[in-house]
């Protein structure tokens, strides 16, 4: 039998129905629906530390990072998923602090051509309060997800964002939580 193919959806909001959370969970159960496991990670109640740039995880690879945190946990996901989504909304014109700290510590899974994300299909959640995603700063965000999955050979598969701005708001746009249950099934499915 094929293994299930297991998606990892970090969830960067730190508020109770954020709207990039419920995107989320749209797309863990498009995940679901196309024959994948989908673990659902909301990172923004997570403690993790920023990276201290140590390099230990570099000299000394097989010790790992340094920093005993919830980002051992995610370390252990990480590794185990072949899709990721990374779900945020987009604070200052970028992602929020709580998903690049994720994204700082992952550098500490590397060797040579291999990092966190190498080979991994990879989905993109945005929600934000302006009204389209240049006014937001969504391209930013979008840019710097490009730019990660290019050096380190991950394949986006698909990005979603949309306007929500109080918690809870994006339960109304039945499109954008569609495109977040489609992008869910495509994780799955690339093609
Ligand atoms: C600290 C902070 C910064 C924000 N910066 C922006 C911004 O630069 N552009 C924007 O369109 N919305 C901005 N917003 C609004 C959020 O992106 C919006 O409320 C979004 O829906 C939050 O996602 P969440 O519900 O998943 O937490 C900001 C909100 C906060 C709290």
């Amino acid at each position: 039998m094929k293994p299930l193919k297991r998606v990892l959806i970090l969830a960067a909001s730190p508020r109770k129905n954020g709207n990039s959370t419920l995107l989320a969970l749209k797309a863990a159960e498009g995940v679901k629906a196309e024959g994948g496991e989908a673990d659902v990670v909301e990172i923004g109640h997570l403690k993790i530390a920023p990276c201290n740039a140590c390099d230990s995880c570099i000299t000394k690879p097989e010790a790992g990072c340094v920093i005993k945190d919830d980002m051992q946990l995610l370390y252990r996901k990480i590794r185990a998923a072949q899709g990721i989504i990374f779900a945020t909304p987009i604070y200052w014109f970028n992602m929020s602090a709580q998903m690049k700290l994720v994204i700082d510590r992952a550098y500490a899974i590397q060797d040579k051509q291999y990092f966190a994300f190498t080979g991994k299909d990879v989905g993109v959640i945005l929600t934000y309060g302006d009204v389209d995603v240049f006014a937001s700063g969504g391209v930013n965000a979008l840019r710097s997800f490009q730019d990660i999955c290019s050096f380190v050979k991950a394949n986006l598969v698909g990005t979603v964002y949309g306007t929500a701005n109080k918690a809870g708001e994006v339960q109304t746009n039945r499109e954008l939580l569609q495109k977040a249950y489609d992008l869910g099934k495509k994780l799955v499915n690339p093609k």
